[in-house]
């Protein structure tokens, strides 16, 4: 992973930019930096990811408009960076893991969270398709004066029943995984989610258990826990597995 001030130092035009922040990502190099003296969140791709900054670009430029998601202020080509407004909050990841909020916080925010979902299905859907955000994961969310989706890299043409399962995978499988608080939260979450659309989340079950065994790449020393939830939901369904 390159160094923001690679860029900052080599390209005349980021020499005005201050780092601020440098954020964890495993593919692009992301930081908050001051941009004469406006805040700004800058994020460089690698050459050979081009194609994730176009569809970056394509999702962000056109849900700007309507969703709590960061608008573009520039994307150069030239040097693949994109550079979006900058939210202060925490991650999502954190809130929900980290923090000694009291539960019922967590509460709200995960009917926050969906409530992000839904719109976002609705804002994209067509007669024909349903666009979902991708990689949906707490860490792609921010806890700003609302819930503030991030990160469209992977956005494409799918069933929403892909998002939500994979939100929920995220949530039960990140530290601490799996206790009794996460599935309470996966059920508001899903049950929020529900009454606020008007589709189905066809095989739900299926899904949660793919989205679990596809966590064992992120998570390989967790493979066995992963594959015993992943194997009581696929077989006994969610709403009757308790950690
Ligand atoms: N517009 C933004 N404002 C504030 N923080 C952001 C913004 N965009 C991204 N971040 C933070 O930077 C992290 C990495 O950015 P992200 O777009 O997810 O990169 P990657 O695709 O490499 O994971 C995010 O998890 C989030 O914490
Ligand atoms: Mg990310």
């Amino acid at each position: 992973m390159k160094d923001i001030d690679e860029l900052i130092n080599n390209v005349k035009k980021y020499n005005n930019c201050l780092v601020q922040r440098r954020f964890e990502s495993r593919k692009n190099t992301v930081a908050y930096v001051l941009k004469d003296n406006q805040p700004r969140l800058l994020k460089w791709f690698p050459p050979g990811l081009k194609n994730n900054m176009d569809k970056e670009y394509e999702t962000l430029a056109e849900g700007s408009k309507g969703l709590d998601i960061p608008f573009v202020y520039e994307k150069d080509n030239i040097n693949n960076v994109l550079i979006l407004n900058y939210f202060i909050g925490e991650n999502l990841c954190d809130v929900i893991n980290k923090g000694r909020r009291p539960f019922h916080e967590k509460q709200r925010i995960v009917v926050l969270l969906a409530d992000w979902f839904a719109r976002f299905h609705h804002y994209f859907k067509t007669d024909k398709d349903f666009r979902i955000r991708g990689d949906a994961i707490l860490r792609n969310f921010i806890l700003s004066n609302g819930i503030i989706g991030v990160d469209f890299e992977e956005s494409r043409i799918a069933k929403p029943v892909e998002d939500i399962t994979t939100m929920c995978a995220s949530i039960l499988s990140s530290d601490p995984m799996f206790t009794f608080e996460k599935f309470q939260l996966c059920k508001i979450f899903i049950v929020t989610y529900k009454g606020s659309v008007r589709w189905e989340l066809e095989n739900f079950n299926q899904e949660l258990s793919y989205a679990l065994l596809e966590r064992i790449q992120w998570r390989p020393e967790d493979e066995e826990t992963l594959r015993r939830y992943a194997d009581k939901i696929r077989y006994q369904g969610f709403s009757k597995t308790i950690s």
